[in-house]
């Protein structure tokens, strides 16, 4: 049985979904989104920018009756392209995700970052236009189109210029975590405000060589567990309340990183959380204001 957690929105959303960037190509989304439903997940997460909403909406349809599961049964997430800010353009790309992906509602929207560095026009601004999506995808959630509502890449600052005007406070923030890039300061502001924190990057595999996976302590305690470096990783944010996006291409990875039906000792916690290393494998956000 697979964990969750709930939402302010009173949404259950799996603590574990697939990941999904860079994730390309029909007959490879296919199987990847197949091996992932016979390994019990049931969250899927895509964005417009990752253009492959439609391969995933096409291999969903085929699939879930052949898993005996229905729309309900799993939970979609997508995310507003940077491209689209502003109120009537993210009206317009949420119905467009929503046709790509075939869907009448999504479970979860989210603004994908909170802008763009270099703007078009120059009259253009971040936060005026970040702050004309929020009030689209609160109309969009208001509309029952969508079961939350949420934001990606914000940094505290992000966060508290958009509670200033917000009618509904974030659901979800999606953001880079893991014990090398802990943000203790986001995550304790998002637990505050009663957002919930979605980790990407927790493999912090975007890098061709995971300095994550080869932590010297994450080796150790996988040993000890007799689990995986990933498991490791995962349960560490899981067992925290934080979901996880694990993407992978490959069936056993796929299937191990959702066996995480283990638990860290308190010790393990405390010295994944203490490594005192601040090292960034994604994208910076804090440069747009
Ligand atoms: P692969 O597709 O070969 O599994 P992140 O989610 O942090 O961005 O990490 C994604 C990367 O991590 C992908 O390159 C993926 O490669 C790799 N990966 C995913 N799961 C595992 C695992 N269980 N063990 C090792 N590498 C993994």
């Amino acid at each position: 049985m697979q964990q969750v957690t709930t939402l302010a929105s009173g949404v259950c959303m799996p603590l574990v979904g697939l990941g999904t960037y860079k994730t390309r190509g029909k007959s490879l989304i296919y199987s990847v989104i197949k091996a992932a439903l016979q390994a019990g997940y049931r969250a899927f997460d895509t964005a417009a920018v990752y253009r492959n909403e439609t391969e995933i909406g096409d291999s969903l349809k085929q699939l879930l009756p052949e898993f005996g599961l229905e729309r309900k049964d799993i939970f979609i997430t997508s995310k507003l392209s940077p491209q689209d800010h502003g109120f009537e353009k993210s009206l317009q790309a949420f119905e467009w995700s929503l046709s790509n992906l075939q869907l009448t509602y999504l479970d979860l929207y989210l603004i994908h970052w909170p802008g763009v560095q270099k703007l078009k026009s120059e009259d253009a601004q971040n936060q005026y236009l970040r702050g004309q999506s929020w009030k689209a995808l609160e109309s969009i959630y208001k509309s029952g189109k969508v079961r939350a509502i949420g934001v990606s890449n914000y940094t505290v600052g992000h966060l508290e210029d958009l509670l200033k005007t917000a009618t509904v406070v974030p659901h979800v923030n999606q953001v880079e975590y893991h014990p090398h890039y802990l943000q203790k300061d986001l995550k304790k502001f998002c637990d505050l405000k009663g957002i919930h924190l979605q980790a990407y990057s927790s493999l912090g595999t975007t890098v061709e060589v995971s300095p994550l996976l080869q932590d010297s302590k994450v080796l150790c305690i996988a040993s000890r567990l007799s689990r995986s470096p990933a498991q490791v990783l995962l349960r560490w944010a899981t067992q925290q309340g934080v979901s996880v996006l694990p993407k992978s291409t490959n069936t056993s990875h796929i299937t191990e990183n959702i066996q995480l039906d283990f638990d860290l000792t308190a010790e393990d916690i405390a010295e994944l959380s203490g490594l005192g290393i601040s090292q960034k494998y994604a994208w910076d956000p804090s440069a747009i204001h």
